[in-house]
């Protein structure tokens, strides 16, 4: 079973390599040796996400010398671009002998690539992509399996829906399907309410600003902790109860503050990727709970903020055929 959860997880870092790099990193592959280039991604993709908090929030000693941690980061990050340089370098060599260049032929790296001369951009789009992209999505999608898995009422309501809008399992899933998957999308919203996969974000004031009264000088960084205020009585009724309900429409929730839930942050600077996660989440959601009912039967995991928010513990779900 365990395997079904990982093949889950890697199905993220192929995704999002197609997106950034225009290659499927081939992270899907069984038997993945230490030193094969998927393996190494995956293993430089979560050491760079769970180290980055260590070196901005804890004493920044590397800012003075090269602590051991810094120098692994650095090799690391090193990696990665390596990793990037090569994939859209081939990506433009693709682009260069490709004959039609209708624009709905390109993928999204040569689309860049064809209005971007200098390549640099497209390294450092490819980079930033695959950096935010993969853990995100795939704690998300831990937390989300977590959540169905040990609320067994909630899963047989999203089969039901599922069963309704594909009948036949088989039929490849499209955009209408998806968009007919109601609860399953009011399902996530609220584990996103509960247990935001990241837990808020920041902005520096550019200006004097005065915030519910409070005057806070320019320069100060501004919290905004999603995964407190999603939980607040004051902004959610009933905000203690897990209630996908309320994120519908014909719900009679009386309070639901626009602002209160932001998973993906909000203005000019919110999440980039946030489209294309909810597709993924969505996808992989439609396809594996139509397919298999998901069952927990271990000790409750509790939540812990590494990089993410995320149970922490081993997933070991009983994964049963429909
Ligand atoms: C469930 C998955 C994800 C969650 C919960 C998430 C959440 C967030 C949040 C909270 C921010 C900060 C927004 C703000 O400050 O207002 C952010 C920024 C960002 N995200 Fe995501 N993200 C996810 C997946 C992705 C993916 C898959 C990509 C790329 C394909 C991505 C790319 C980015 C980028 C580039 C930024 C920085 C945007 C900027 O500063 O202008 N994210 N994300």
């Amino acid at each position: 079973m365990k395997l079904v959860i990982i093949g889950l997880i890697v199905h993220v870092y192929t995704g999002i390599g197609r997106v950034a790099l225009d290659v499927r990193l081939g992270c899907l592959s069984g038997n993945l040796t230490p030193d094969s280039e998927p393996q190494k991604i995956i293993d430089a993709a979560k050491f760079a996400l769970r180290n980055v908090a260590v070196l901005e929030l804890k004493a920044p000693y590397w800012r003075y010398v090269p602590t051991p941690l810094w120098s692994r980061y650095v090799r690391n990050m090193d990696y990665f671009i390596e990793i990037c340089m090569k994939y859209i370098d081939a990506a433009m060599e693709r682009l260069r002998t490709k004959k039609a260049i209708n624009e709905f032929d390109l993928s999204l790296v040569e689309r860049i690539l064809a209005k971007e001369t200098d390549p640099k951009m497209a390294y450092i789009l490819a980079l930033d992509l695959i950096l935010v992209g993969i853990d995100t999505i795939s704690m998300a999608v831990c937390s989300i399996l977590y959540q169905l898995a040990t609320r067994p009422e909630e899963q047989e309501k999203i089969y039901q829906e599922l069963v309704e809008i594909l009948p036949d399992p088989s039929v490849p899933l499209n955009t209408n399907h998806l968009d007919k998957a109601i609860y399953m999308k009011a399902f996530v919203r609220e584990v996103f309410r509960v247990y935001s996969t990241v837990i808020g974000n920041g902005r520096t004031l550019q200006n004097d600003t005065t915030i519910c009264g409070y005057k806070v000088p320019k320069g100060v960084q501004v919290v905004f902790p999603t995964v407190v205020t999603g939980n607040m009585e004051q902004y959610v009724t009933d905000a203690k109860t897990f209630k996908p309900m309320r994120w519908l429409k014909e719900s009679s929730d009386e309070s639901l503050h626009p602002f209160a839930s932001l998973p993906y942050g909000h203005g000019a600077r919110m999440c980039l990727g946030r489209r294309f996660a909810d597709l993924e989440i969505q996808v992989l959601l439609a396809k594996l709970i139509r397919s298999y009912k998901l069952e927990y039967h271990h000790k409750p995991l509790k939540y812990k903020v590494t990089f993410m928010y995320a149970p922490d513990g081993e997933l070991k779900f009983k994964v049963l055929q429909r």
